[in-house]
């Protein structure tokens, strides 16, 4: 696989640490000095199809190719607009690839690089040629924005790439997933509601629609997941620490990152971190940050490229690509 153009788009509202202090009993200085984040942007009513649109239609103009050549579109999201039609649908119809296949996935913060997989096993089947892989998300509105544990944490946005098939660039990726401790990390509303067979069913957001999590149970997941993830990913591509150009990590907590780099032996220049001004944004992040270092020209002459997330399910996982 080749990536042949990357895009983003990101609302225009910012929210900063002191706007949320002014709604929940917190500050500047304990978000900044326990996650990194310092604003994040907030949709005013943009869904995850628009933001996930304008990300694409950036995607195709940098790789310079016209939305009809499209054939796939994945959409990695856990805030889709609907359940139908699916959220990749909708973005085929604002960018006009009309000759596209559309399906979203779901792996949460874990969305973006399942879905780089997906389109890395089709494109190597040759079902399919050229693939939009986007990840957009509207994390904001399954926030629960009275509670302080989560709702400092989360921003929205979208990121995507155009993905074409090139067989002499290696690929190489490990994922996981763990069902069981799916409980730390959790939200959307699943309880049934149905007045056919519960009468009390007046309310159709369901007790469970917000974010929840057990925050320090999924910060000790991720700093030994990650790294872990990511040897293996090094092992199997017959790779060192040293021949990765850049580490394009989820961007959920500034600490969880620098212990990353410290487990792996890592210079933190090699790990590229834009937390601060967007919050975690999900399956957006890694395209997201993906999109700033491809147009500041970072990865102009990066040959080496690890990818790595964690998010709810559990789920993880690492992916070397030769650019
Ligand atoms: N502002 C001020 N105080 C806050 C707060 C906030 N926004 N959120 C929590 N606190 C308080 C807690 O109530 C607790 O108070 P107490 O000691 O009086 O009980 C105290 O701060 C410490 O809370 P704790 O949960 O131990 O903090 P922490 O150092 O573990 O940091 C997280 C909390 C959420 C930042 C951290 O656990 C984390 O980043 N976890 C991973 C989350 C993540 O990445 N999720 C996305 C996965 S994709």
């Amino acid at each position: 696989m080749r990536i042949i153009g990357t895009g983003s788009c990101t609302p225009l509202k910012i929210v900063t640490n002191d706007d949320l202090s002014n709604i929940v009993d917190t500050s500047d200085e304990w978000i900044s000095t326990r996650t990194g984040i310092k604003c994040r942007h907030i949709s005013e009513g943009e869904t995850s199809a628009d933001l996930g649109t304008k990300a694409a239609l950036n995607a195709l103009d940098n790789a310079g190719i016209k939305p009809e050549a499209v054939d796939l579109i994945i959409l990695a999201s856990m805030t889709p607009d609907s359940m139908l039609p699916n959220t990749a649908c909708r973005i085929q119809e604002k960018t006009g690839a009309v000759n596209a296949t559309c399906f979203d996935l779901n792996a949460a913060c874990s969305g973006f690089l399942f879905a780089l997989n997906t389109a890395n096993a089709f494109l190597t089947s040759g079902m399919y040629n050229t693939i939009l892989v986007i990840g957009a998300e509207t994390v904001s509105r399954t926030i629960d924005w009275s509670d302080r544990t989560t709702c400092v944490l989360f921003g929205d946005g979208a990121g995507a790439v155009v993905a074409v098939s090139d067989n002499s660039k290696k690929y190489t990726a490990v994922t996981g997933s763990d069902g069981i401790k799916g409980s730390v990390l959790t939200g959307g509303g699943t309880v049934l509601k149905n007045f056919l067979v519960n009468s009390d069913a007046t309310n159709l957001i369901a007790d469970d629609y917000y974010m929840k999590m057990n925050g320090q149970e999924v910060f000790k997941f991720a700093v030994s997941k990650v790294p872990e993830c990511i040897r293996q990913v090094l092992d199997k591509s017959e790779k060192n620490v040293d021949d990765i150009d850049y580490y394009i990590l989820h961007q959920a907590n500034v600490r969880i990152i620098s212990s990353v780099a410290k487990r792996l032996h890592v210079c933190e220049d090699k790990i590229p971190v834009n937390l601060h001004n967007y919050g975690n944004t999900s399956a957006a992040s890694i395209p997201i940050l993906l999109d700033e270092l491809n147009r500041a020209g970072k990865l102009k002459d990066a040959k080496n490229i690890v990818l790595s997330g964690f998010g709810g399910g559990l789920t993880w996982g690492a992916t070397f690509m030769e650019l």
